[in-house]
C-alpha cells in the first residue's frame, strides 16, 4: 500500500439522516468495567478516554445499562439516573470538543445475569437459565465470575416497561449531548434473545414465527425513534454469535425480515458484529448474508471483527460495507486512525487491562511519537 491516507477508509460519510462522519473508522463498543459500583456512574476517566479516541469517524460507547434490572455485569455504567446523565454529558462534550461523534450503546442483558447484578433477578423472553456466567465485583473486594440465575419469563406489561426504559435512556443520552444511540441487539442480550427461536419460546404476539420474534425489537426501535428521531438510532446485530447455546439457524432470515422495516423506518445505520471477540482467528464473513442485507437495507452498514487496514479497505471496496469498526486495536492506540493512515505500527494491550481498574491500561496509552 503506497499511500494509506488515500484509502476509502479515510474518506467522510454521512449516516442516514445527516450525521457527518470524518472517516469510515468506527470505534467498536467495548465494555471496560470501570464505572462506580453500585451507582453505575461512568469512570471519571471516561471523558478523557473517549476524547483521546475522537479522531474515529464514530465512537460507540461501551454497553450502557438502561435499568438496574437490565444490568448483568458489575462496574458497567448506566444511563437511567440524573447523576449518570451528568457524567455522560462530560463525555459527550469532551468528544465533541475534539471534533468527534459519539453514540451510546444501550443495553439490557436479559438472561445473561445473576441475582447479584440484576435488580429483581434476570428476565428473558421465556423462563430459562443461560449456561453462562457473569463478572461480579463485591463490596469486600472479591471479583470473579458467577453462574447466571434462572430468568423469569417477561409478561406483556414487563415488555412495555422495558421498551419504555430503552426510550427513556435514549432521551437521556441525547439530552447529555450524544449524537444518538446504538441499540445492542447483538451478542446474546435481551433483544437478540427475542429474535432467536432458541431463546424465545413464547407463543404470544412476541414469539412463534420470525415476524413475531422481531416484534420486541420493532417496538423498541419505534419507541426510541419516536422520542429522539430515527436519524439518531443505530442497531447492532450478530447473527453468527450464538452465545451460550443460542445458535439459531433461522437467525439470518429473521434479521433480513427485520431489515425490511428497519430500512423503511430510516434508521441511521446497521452494525454487524461478525464473530465473537473471544475468537482470535479471522472469521470469514458470511458474504451471502452481507449481500442480502445490502439488498434490503439502503443505509450505511458497519462491520466488525478482526479488521486491519487491508481487510477494511477490501470490505469497503466490495460495496457491502460502508464503515468498519475496530475494537481491540483502539484499546492501546488512542490515535488508531492516524496510525493506520500513516502506516505506523500498532501497540497492543494486555488482556488483563480490558476489564476493571482505573486509568492504567485505559487512558495511559500514548499517541505515537511522530
Ligand atoms: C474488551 C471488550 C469489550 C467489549 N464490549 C462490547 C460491548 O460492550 N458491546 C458490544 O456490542 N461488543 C463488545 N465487544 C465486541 C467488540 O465491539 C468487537 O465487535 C470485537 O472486539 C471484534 O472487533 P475487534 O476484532 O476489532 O476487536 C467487546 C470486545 C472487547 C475486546
Amino acid at each position: 500500500m503506497s499511500d494509506p491516507a488515500a484509502l476509502r477508509l479515510f474518506t467522510p460519510l454521512e449516516l442516514r439522516g445527516g450525521i457527518p462522519l470524518a472517516n469510515r473508522v468506527v470505534m467498536a463498543p467495548m465494555t471496560r468495567a470501570r464505572a462506580s459500583e453500585p451507582e453505575g456512574i461512568p469512570s471519571p476517566e471516561a471523558a478523557a478516554y473517549y476524547a483521546q479516541r475522537a479522531s474515529a469517524g464514530l465512537i460507540v460507547t461501551e454497553a450502557t445499562n438502561i435499568s438496574l434490572e437490565g444490568k448483568g455485569y458489575s462496574q458497567t455504567p448506566g444511563c437511567h439516573t440524573d447523576e449518570q446523565e451528568r457524567a455522560w454529558a462530560e463525555v459527550a462534550s469532551a468528544v465533541h470538543e475534539r471534533g468527534g461523534r459519539i453514540v451510546m450503546q444501550l443495553w439490557h442483558v436479559g438472561r445473561l445475569a445473576c441475582r447479584e447484578t440484576s435488580r429483581g433477578g434476570p428476565v428473558a423472553p421465556s423462563r430459562q437459565t443461560a449456561p453462562a456466567s457473569v463478572w461480579v465485583a463485591r463490596p469486600d473486594g472479591w471479583t470473579g465470575t458467577v453462574q447466571c440465575d434462572e430468568a423469569r419469563a417477561l409478561d406483556v406489561a414487563d415488555i412495555r416497561r422495558i421498551v419504555g426504559d430503552f426510550r427513556d435512556a435514549a432521551v437521556r443520552a441525547v439530552r447529555a449531548g450524544f449524537d444518538g444511540v446504538e441499540l445492542h441487539g447483538a451478542n446474546g442480550y435481551l433483544i437478540d434473545q427475542f429474535l432467536r427461536a432458541t431463546t424465545n419460546r413464547r407463543t404470544d404476539a412476541y414469539g412463534g414465527g420470525r415476524e413475531s420474534r422481531g416484534r420486541f425489537l420493532r417496538e423498541v426501535v419505534e419507541a426510541v425513534a419516536d422520542a429522539i428521531g430515527e436519524a439518531r438510532v443505530g442497531l447492532r446485530v450478530s447473527p453468527r454469535i450464538g452465545y451460550a447455546d443460542a445458535d439459531d439457524p433461522e437467525m439470518t432470515g429473521t434479521l433480513l425480515r427485520c431489515a425490511d422495516w428497519l430500512d423503511e423506518m430510516g434508521i441511521a445505520y446497521l452494525h454487524l458484529a461478525e464473530a465473537d471477540a473471544s475468537f482470535d482467528d479471522l472469521a470469514r464473513p458470511d458474504m451471502e448474508f452481507r449481500k442480502a442485507l445490502r439488498d434490503r437495507f439502503t443505509g450505511p452498514i458497519a462491520v466488525a471483527h478482526q479488521y486491519d487496514v487491508a481487510r477494511a479497505e477490501e470490505a469497503l471496496e466490495s460495496g457491502l460495507a460502508d464503515l468498519v469498526a475496530f475494537g481491540r486495536p483502539f484499546i492501546a492506540n488512542p490515535d488508531l486512525v492516524e496510525r493506520m493512515a500513516t502506516g505506523t505500527p500498532l501497540a497492543s494491550a494486555d488482556r488483563s487491562v480490558w476489564y476493571g481498574g482505573g486509568a492504567a491500561g485505559y487512558t495511559d496509552f500514548p499517541v505515537h511519537d511522530a
